[in-house]
């Protein structure tokens, strides 16, 4: 089974990083700006890997850097800035593990909240946050500068509460159905999700 490794991503990526950025947002962050976030501390920078197969039918065309997703922690909310999965790869449960991520990793930081803008038109994107329990609590009118379209402002709350703690442990099950069904393996070697990892079989 193909493995997707989540990890924090490194300044050994970011070029990759740019030409992901470049896919899946039309070019949203510089190198520079990954840069600050690799090093940043309040930031939460993750790179979805795909590892190469052992066999040779690997297509050297297609990437191996295949998500990426941010989250900065200000005060105790969680702003989540990037969320990006390849278009090749995309409708297979990365976005929600990348996602289930980044509000793992919030919650051990102690964050209350998390918040984030989406285009009013990304109706992917909104399905994915409505899932997840995000709430639209307003807009900020005309905030894309390319279309002039409107960013809506989604929170979700409670955070660190037994109820989100138990909801996060049910999507992290759902997600690794999803993601086996179409052949993934997801490991990591982030702390906040290794209770959420499943447990390596004994043969
Ligand atoms: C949004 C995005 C990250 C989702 O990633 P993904 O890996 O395709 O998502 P998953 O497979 O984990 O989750 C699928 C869920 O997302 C939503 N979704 C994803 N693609 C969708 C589409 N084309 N149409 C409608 N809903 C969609 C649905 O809720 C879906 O659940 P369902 O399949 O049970 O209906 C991805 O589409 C992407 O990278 N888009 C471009 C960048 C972007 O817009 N990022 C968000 C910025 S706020």
């Amino acid at each position: 089974m193909p493995c997707v490794e989540l990890h924090p991503l490194t300044t050994q990526h970011l070029a990759a990083v740019v030409r992901l950025d470049q896919l899946c947002f039309g070019g949203l962050w510089t190198q520079e700006g990954y840069q600050r976030e690799v090093t940043s501390p309040n930031s939460d920078l993750l790179m979805l890997q795909r590892s190469l197969s052992s066999t040779s039918d690997d297509d050297p065309s297609d990437p191996t850097l295949i998500g990426v997703a941010c989250c900065w922690a200000i005060l105790d909310e969680a702003h989540i800035t990037l969320l990006g999965i390849h278009p090749r790869y995309q409708r297979q449960g990365l976005g929600q593990a990348a996602l289930l991520t980044l509000l793992s990793l919030a919650r051990q930081r102690g964050l209350q909240w998390a918040t984030l803008e989406v285009r009013d038109s990304n109706q992917a994107a909104r399905s994915l946050y409505a899932q997840y329990d995000f709430q639209d609590v307003g807009r900020r009118r005309r905030y894309y500068a390319d279309t002039g379209e409107d960013a809506l402002i989604l929170w979700c709350k409670n955070l660190q509460t037994d109820e989100f703690g138990d909801r996060l442990q049910q999507r992290w099950q759902q997600v690794h159905q999803r993601l086996q069904k179409h052949d993934w393996q997801l490991t990591s070697s982030l702390g906040a999700i290794a209770p959420f990892l499943p447990k390596p079989s004994r043969s």
